[in-house]
């Protein structure tokens, strides 16, 4: 790599604070989901589980009208596209490329699935889910091997996650982790500076009262 211009040094602001928060605070809730069931701690495991599909819940609402590279219309391609970025290695959004899109939507799909499942869950001892009561005892067996079976396929996704950010950094000189924590990209001096739109924060706040509320409401049905 050539050395740093001035333009690349002050580089691109892509990431807004939302979605950096909730990217590292869903890493920490998921450590600590982990490490909850592992002790025993079900009722702590069942609280943080509500928090963490309420935190994906506001990344869905935030996807939908949240700051531009939060959209899911910004990173979200088809066939096409990406194709396209596998052949070129140019991604159409200064943000997530359209091969890791897929992978977002992958791991936000699969998370809101293992909460839901969570939900209809038991620890065939003391504990249920707050929503097992609605379904058979049999049921909440089954969907409890689910909620156990699908966390296998989600630790797997995140590995694969790992792996390819860690594979840009090697690969590619290109480290994704430092704008996740920073905001900003590094971006070429030769390359045309989008204008990226941010959504306001008091909206992203809003938005994650919403999602818990909803949340509130679901696991006292
Ligand atoms: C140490 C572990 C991890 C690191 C270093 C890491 C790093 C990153 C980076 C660099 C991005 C931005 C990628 C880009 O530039 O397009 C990202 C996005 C993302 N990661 Fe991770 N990640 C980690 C663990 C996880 C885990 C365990 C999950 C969930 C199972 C996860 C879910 C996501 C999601 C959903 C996004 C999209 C963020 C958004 O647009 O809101 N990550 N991660
Ligand atoms: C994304 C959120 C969640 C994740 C990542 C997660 C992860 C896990 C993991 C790793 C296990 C242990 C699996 C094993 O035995 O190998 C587990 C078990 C369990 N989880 Fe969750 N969980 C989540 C949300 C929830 C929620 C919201 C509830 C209930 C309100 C819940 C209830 C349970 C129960 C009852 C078990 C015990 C299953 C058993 O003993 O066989 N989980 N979860």
């Amino acid at each position: 790599m050539t050395a740093k211009t001035g333009a690349e040094r002050g580089g691109l602001r892509v990431w807004d604070l939302p979605v950096r928060l909730f990217h590292w605070t869903l890493l920490a809730g998921l450590a600590a989901l982990y490490a909850t069931q592992a002790l025993g701690k079900m009722d702590l495991h069942a609280r943080i589980g509500e928090a963490v599909l309420a935190l994906v819940l506001f990344r869905l609402l935030w996807g939908v009208i949240g700051s531009q590279t939060a959209r899911f219309t910004d990173f979200v391609g088809g066939g096409r596209t990406v194709l396209a970025y596998l052949r070129q290695g140019r991604s159409p959004s200064a943000g997530h490329n359209p091969l890791g899109g897929w992978m977002i939507v992958a791991l936000l799909g699969g998370l809101l699935l293992q909460a839901g499942l969570g939900l209809f869950s038991n620890d065939d001892i003391l504990f249920e889910g707050p929503l097992a009561h609605l379904v058979s005892d049999g049921t909440s067996s089954l969907l409890t091997h689910w909620h156990v079976l699908l966390f296998k396929i989600l630790a797997g996704l995140a590995a694969l996650h790992v792996a390819a950010v860690l594979a840009h950094w090697l690969g590619k000189g290109e480290n994704l982790i430092l704008p996740m924590l920073t905001g900003h990209k590094p971006w070429p001096a030769d390359r045309p500076r989008p204008a990226l739109a941010f959504a306001p924060p008091l909206r992203a706040l809003a938005m994650l009262a919403l999602a818990a509320a909803a949340v509130l409401l679901l696991i006292r049905l």
